[in-house]
């Protein structure tokens, strides 16, 4: 039976079709109690917040050595995805700081691609993996052994009935199949992929064809207009209509499963109307089609209000995918279900050698401990917010950020030709910008299907200080830019 997806973001239907709308308006939220960034002038850059760990001092292969058998040995992906022209050459981390191989430090406020969850070799979870090392390396499901169920029982309660069946698993993307799930076409590779599976139109907010001043779930409206009365959404309505399209023309009477990120992550952290994803849910099970929630990167509390993306929208998925920040950067991944959905897959042995491995486990256990013991969720929504609305402000600044986006430390900038056209800022532009803030100490990532977004997704252990760093950068980056265009 065929998927309908809209994982990374965009569909298979044109938006280029329709006309852009764009408005000036102008999003005044107040900041929270903390003081601004923008005393500095963007001129200056205030002194990299301190920290007091002390890095091993690196001794091992040359930078140069190390680019050529990346050359020679590393498969050719590798160069392909590496970030910056000169490569930061990571050595060691500490909790939101990095080192590279010459002793200088970093803000890392990417995490690895959204997963150090809790903090760069947290000191927690860290003892939990020397403990289990020194224990037991490796066992699997044909023994039963303490870790896994420790770790399954707390896992499950984290989630809402009747959310309780877990499947540990290592990595999602080594399967070819599930390549039909990102509409993004940068990860396709030239042959015919995706069968049964549809994507449908991303209801993007600020670049989609419909959206106003109060779609989206955030701290941090779109710079659009719109004349909605209070409860009502156009936007929804344009959208979900779409959705109802694709169900009427591109798929059958019946469909196998909807996947969707609640706030999309490689995708430039857009955010859908409020209420689309319940809506869709509906729709979905009208159809037969159970309803999965890819929280790969919207959960562990990242989004500060909830421990899951989906809780968000207001809805209970069928099957919750997890992985990234679920091992704080261990390999691991799970898979969440009901007991129905997972009974369903008892008429075949599924078995996976290193899923639910105990050193895995006991870090993944560390984990969930850790984020409530440091008030992971609470700094997110805290720094995350505070981050937003002083983002908000130097959008209202400079004719180039079109948007800022997002919920707790799941954050999205897309930066624009002008806000008018809310044309993608071209690709040598933002890579210009991205290396600067790199060159002045913070390091950051980039999404959107025309890699127009910095994303920022830090360790949830961050502070306000590093929040004000990272906004005096900011600024001092794109006032460079555009001193210099
Ligand atoms: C939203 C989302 N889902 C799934 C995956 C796949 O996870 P993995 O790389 O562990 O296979 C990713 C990886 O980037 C992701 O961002």
């Amino acid at each position: 039976m065929p998927l309908i997806t809209n994982r990374f973001d965009l569909t298979i239907l044109s938006l280029h079709k329709y006309k852009y709308y764009a408005f000036n308006q102008r999003s005044k939220k107040g900041a929270l109690c903390q003081k601004s960034a923008f005393k500095y002038p963007p001129t200056d850059l205030p002194e990299m917040p301190p920290c007091n760990f002390q890095p091993e001092e690196y001794k091992g292969m040359s930078k140069e050595r190390m680019m050529e058998i990346r050359k020679l040995n590393c498969n050719p992906m590798t160069m392909k995805v590496t970030s910056y022209k000169k490569p930061v050459f990571v050595h060691q981390g500490f909790m939101q700081w990095l080192w590279d191989v010459d002793g200088r430090r970093y803000l890392d406020l990417f995490a690895g691609v959204a997963t150090v969850s809790v903090g760069h070799c947290h000191p927690k979870v860290t003892a939990a993996a020397e403990h289990q090392l020194r224990r037991l390396w490796h066992t699997t499901n044909i023994y039963v052994y303490p870790t896994l169920h420790e770790y399954c029982e707390k896992l499950a309660s984290h989630l809402p009935d009747p959310l309780k069946v877990v499947y540990l698993t290592n990595s999602g993307s080594e399967f070819f199949a599930t390549m039909g799930l990102t509409s993004n076409a940068a990860y396709k590779y030239p042959i015919a992929n995706g069968l049964g599976c549809t994507n449908t139109m991303c209801p993007d907010v600020f670049r989609g064809p419909w959206g106003g001043s109060h779609c989206r779930d955030s701290p941090v409206q779109t710079i659009r207009d719109c004349s909605c009365a209070k409860g009502q959404c156009m936007a929804h309505d344009q959208y979900i209509g779409q959705l109802k399209e694709t169900f009427v023309t591109s798929v059958p009477s019946r469909i196998a499963a909807f996947f969707g990120e609640p706030i999309q992550g490689v995708g430039g952290a857009v955010q859908y109307p409020k209420n689309y994803l319940k809506e869709t849910y509906k729709l979905v099970r009208e159809r037969g089609g159970v309803c999965i929630a890819d929280e790969v990167q919207t959960g562990f509390g990242r989004t500060g209000t909830h421990f899951w993306g989906f809780q968000g929208h207001d809805v209970i998925p069928d099957m919750v995918t997890m992985a990234k920040g679920i091992g704080n950067g261990f390999p691991m991944g799970a898979v969440v279900t009901t007991p129905e959905i997972a009974a369903s897959f008892t008429k075949g042995v599924h078995f996976n050698t290193f899923g639910g491995n105990p050193v895995a486990c006991a870090i993944a256990s560390s984990v969930l401990d850790t984020i409530k013991e440091d008030g992971a969720q609470q700094i997110s929504l805290n720094v995350g917010t505070y981050l937003m609305t002083q983002m908000a402000e130097l959008r209202d600044k400079y004719e180039i950020i079109g948007d800022v986006r997002g919920k707790g430390l799941q954050i999205g900038v897309e930066m624009v030709k002008d806000k008018a056209s809310r044309d993608p800022l071209a690709p040598e532009a933002i890579a210009e910008i991205f290396e600067d803030i790199r060159d002045m100490g913070v390091l950051i990532g980039k999404g959107g299907v025309y890699g127009q977004t910095f994303r920022i997704k830090p360790p949830m252990c961050i502070t306000m200080e590093d929040a004000d760093y990272f906004l005096a950068v900011f600024n001092k980056a794109i006032h460079n830019y555009m001193e210099k265009r």
